[in-house]
């Protein structure tokens, strides 16, 4: 039986033709055209001054909190409904995740739960985009204007989603995700709406950061002093080919987004009739990429994610669990965090969700087998 994978990327000449360039040049490697004009279309795209390419998301990550020169002890507040990713990148810089719950309708952190956390040690809050949606921004922009706080904003997972910022002020604005931190970070891995393979690009408006991220990039080599250090750093840097691929996506980003959200709504549309079947949602106030379809059951359909997903994979469709909260990872509790934490909406679409498949390469036909094969499992 043919499987209907969860994600097949889609790909042009274009890629092949930015990329044959590399090979034909030489360029290769961390330096060259591709990577220069990636990092400036990608934050221009987004609204920033400054984008900062990296190997992929996850060192995105860590580089961000390293700009932040944590002490030990210090507290970055997060969703524990996330990638490992974002918690790794705290404690790899000697700081504290502090963990909130995620609102039931969008999966995305709870923004209500945010002030009770905040303590005198808290130095940032890292809000994540999920599954294509927004965070409701403006609370946490409020929050950290109120207590001084940097944001780390993980945008990894909505690529031109958009947050109509200020609804309540008079003056609304619809603006990017990847717009709103003091270091925004994006991934490129092969399922993302822009993939390079394997990527990431750190955004800032701020230029002594943007410097600063470079820097560290690239184990903190100095331009007049090469190996002579100052910093300790890494080397996160992406190639010049990976970036060619990169910037042939940005090119026809508004067509990517365009598919994605053709297929969010046809999976709706096609769901919608399904008893206790939770559907992604699209609050006034954004815009959905979709870039996973993600789907939750409710009690009346007797099933869990673990059960349905294997009677998917029965009829050959591939799909994927949700996040497991940080909160219940035993390599943190190991490391006596998070002990005896309990986060109830996490918990129960960490059980009951998955993602149906989403990649960029869905045909319709695929689609219209992934919705029958839930409907027969469902109804
Ligand atoms: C929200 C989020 N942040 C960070 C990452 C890490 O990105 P990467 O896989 O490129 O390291 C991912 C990966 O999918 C993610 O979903």
């Amino acid at each position: 039986m043919n499987c209907i994978p969860v994600n097949e990327p889609f790909l042009t000449d274009q890629e092949l033709q930015y990329v044959s360039h590399c090979v034909r040049t030489g360029w290769v490697s961390s330096a060259g055209r591709f990577i220069d004009e990636f990092e400036e279309r990608w934050a221009a795209y987004c609204g920033r001054h400054y984008g900062i390419t990296v190997s992929n998301g996850t060192t995105g990550l860590q580089l961000a909190v390293a700009c932040l020169k944590l002490k030990p002890g210090d507290e970055v507040i997060m969703p524990t409904f996330t990638i490992i990713s974002c918690a790794q990148a705290v404690i790899y810089n000697g700081g504290i995740p502090v963990l909130v719950d995620c609102d039931p309708r969008t999966w995305c952190m709870d923004v209500l739960h945010i002030e009770k956390t905040i303590t005198s040690r808290t130095r940032a809050i890292m809000p994540v985009h999920i599954y294509g949606h927004p965070v409701d921004m403006d609370p946490v922009l409020e929050l950290a204007q109120k207590y001084r706080l940097s944001i780390i904003e993980d945008a990894a997972e909505v690529h031109g989603a958009e947050y109509l910022s200020g609804r309540h002020s008079g003056r609304p604005e619809w603006k990017r995700c990847g717009s709103f931190g003091t270091l925004s970070c994006f991934s490129f891995y092969a399922n993302k709406l822009i993939t390079t393979g394997e990527g990431g690009m750190v955004l800032t408006d701020d230029p002594a950061l943007a410097e600063k991220s470079r820097s560290l990039r690239n184990l903190c080599f100095q331009p007049q002093r090469r190996f002579y250090h100052e910093g300790l750093g890494f080397n996160f840097r992406l190639t010049n080919l990976q970036a060619a691929m990169g910037l042939a996506q940005v090119e026809r980003i508004e067509k990517i987004i365009e598919r994605k959200r053709w297929m969010g709504r046809e999976y709706t549309v096609r769901l919608a009739d399904i008893n206790g079947l939770q559907l992604p949602v699209e609050e006034s106030w954004a815009k959905n990429v979709y870039w996973m379809y993600g789907i939750v059951l409710g009690k009346e359909t007797g099933l869990d994610a673990a059960v349905f997903a294997q009677n998917l994979r029965d009829r050959g469709i591939e799909t994927r669990p949700f996040f497991l909260g940080m909160h219940e990872q035993p390599v943190f509790h190991e490391r006596g965090l998070f002990l005896h934490e309990r986060y109830p909406v996490a918990e129960n679409i960490a059980r009951q969700g998955l993602y149906l498949p989403s990649g960029l390469a869905l045909t319709e036909e695929q689609l219209s087998q992934v919705c029958d094969a839930v409907h027969e499992v469902l109804t």
